[in-house]
């Protein structure tokens, strides 16, 4: 790629705010491998990746990064990289096999540990307690469609807080809630792959009801711990004003599902019937429980979401009819850069996000983008380097778009970059690379990419730079 020098523009640098929180994020079961090591029970995506059809290329994360094994050596490449925090996900499985009942003393050692060694080398840990890897035994019994996975994962809340909390820091109930209903329960994309709208409504209050119960019990085990919750929000834009009202109801869907239970306590009217959870199902208190203060909320922001009026009874590129909504679809407008995820990379939408979440937050909850990236073709050239300029360029764009919120009110706190290393993508398998770090799945080498040197200057000077991609013209 004939990269551009748009140095000299007069654009200057951004300083972040003292005390801005750098970090980069992961989970469990992208990253760990070693899923039969220790005692580590069964999950639901140990189940969906074995089912043939179900991932790319048939890819498990039987193996991932092997991060279990070289935990040491991984985190010896923060320290190189010089981030502040790492974001990392417990195994529900390995700490209890069968999602309930008694602790699987390994499995709980093994976060004990890394916690401590991140201590050790003064990186603070920011612990996710579900990254989506649901015991199977729980699926078996219904999983988040059934009530009683909510209260078995307060249960295990408390046994993570109790077992190994005493760090303080911060804590993170479930990560993107939306995406387990929708991916997991509504479309199948994700495990457990269930293809039922009733189901995905009954997990979106059941999810929302973890939140809430684990939040209840990490207040009482660990009153100075920082407790929040991860979402996944995208810029909701109309092609026109005819477009507005079905955008209305997308956005609804997509982000205020979650958004208003958590910060006003109610499900979002413009949301369809079948999308929200029955009135049958929910139990007095229970949006009580989902309201309660949080310290931070996590924002997860990768692209923003284009809807239009259409004709959708016969197929256009770029254009994904909304199910249920006659004539309304979502597009890609062609002038928008993509991702190789096939994602729109827009920034503003991450500037209009957060200043739309922060008119609505609480004073004195601060917020954090817990995960952004783009994913690459990323490969290692003849001289021995990744040079990943789409990468940089795209953390160069979200990360002057957050700086412009902070310098306009939003009470952001700190950025984690998705990914640290490059790991399993869910229904893509090995097939798609987010990583600061290059991994090379065969040998499980690990190579530094070019974006990592950008984002570790950041992180040292607190600021941002002006753009300068010079270097990239000599490949
Ligand atoms: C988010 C997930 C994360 C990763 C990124 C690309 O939806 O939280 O695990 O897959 O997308």
């Amino acid at each position: 790629m004939t990269a551009s020098n748009v140095n000299g523009s007069g654009e200057v640098a951004r300083p972040f705010p003292e005390g801005f929180l750098w970090g980069v994020a992961c989970s469990s079961y992208q990253i760990e491998g070693a899923v039969h090591a220790d005692g580590r029970g069964r999950s639901v995506w140990d189940t969906f990746s074995h089912t043939p059809g179900k991932v790319l290329r048939g890819d498990t994360g039987d193996i991932a990064c092997d991060f279990y094994n070289r935990s040491d050596e991984d985190l010896d490449l923060l320290i190189a990289l010089g981030v502040a925090a790492f974001r990392f996900s417990v195994a529900w499985p390995r700490i209890q096999p069968t999602g309930s009942g008694a602790v699987n003393q390994p499995g709980l050692d093994f976060y004990r540990s890394l916690v401590e060694r991140l201590l050790a080398r003064n990186i603070e840990p920011v612990l996710t307690l579900y990254h989506w890897d649901l015991p199977q035994s729980l699926e078996d019994l219904g999983g988040w469609a059934n009530r009683d996975t909510a209260e078995r994962f307060a249960d295990f809340t408390q046994i993570v807080a109790e077992g190994i909390g005493d760090f303080g820091g911060m804590w993170i109930t479930v990560n993107e809630p939306q995406v387990v209903a929708s991916h997991g329960y509504r479309t199948g994309e994700h495990a457990p792959g269930h293809t039922d709208d009733a189901l995905a409504a009954a997990a979106t209050h059941h999810l929302l009801l973890g939140h809430g119960l684990a939040l209840q019990r990490l207040r009482s085990a660990l009153p100075a711990a920082r407790v929040g919750i991860t979402l996944d929000l995208h810029a909701v834009r109309a092609q026109d004003a005819e477009a507005e009202a079905a955008a209305a109801v997308a956005e609804a869907e997509q982000n205020g599902l979650f958004l208003d239970p958590v910060l006003q306590g109610r499900y979002p009217a413009l949301a369809r019937e079948h999308i929200l959870p029955p009135a049958s199902l929910i139990e007095d208190g229970d949006m009580e429980l989902i309201s309660a203060p949080i310290d931070f909320l996590g924002i997860n922001y990768y692209s923003p979401v284009y809807v239009k009026l259409t004709d959708t009874s016969v197929p256009h590129a770029d254009e994904t009819p909304i199910a249920g909504l006659p004539g309304v679809a979502t597009y890609m407008p062609i002038e928008l850069p993509r991702t190789s995820m096939g994602w729109l990379s827009e920034p503003d939408g991450l500037y209009d996000t957060l200043i739309a979440v922060a008119a609505d937050l609480p004073p004195g909850c601060k917020m954090y983008i817990t995960e952004n990236g783009c994913a690459a073709e990323d490969y290692v050239n003849p001289e021995g380097s990744v040079e990943d300029v789409e990468r940089i360029e795209y953390l160069h764009g979200h990360l002057a778009a957050a700086w412009r919120a902070i310098q306009d009110g939003v009470p952001l706190a700190g950025y984690f970059y998705w990914s640290v290393y490059d790991n399993f993508e869910w229904g893509w398998g090995y097939q798609k690379r987010f990583g600061l770090v290059f991994v090379e799945f065969e040998s499980q080498r690990r190579l530094p990419k070019r974006s990592a040197s950008f984002y570790q200057g950041v992180m040292s000077a607190n600021e941002l730079p002006p753009l300068d991609l010079q270097i990239a013209s000599t490949t």
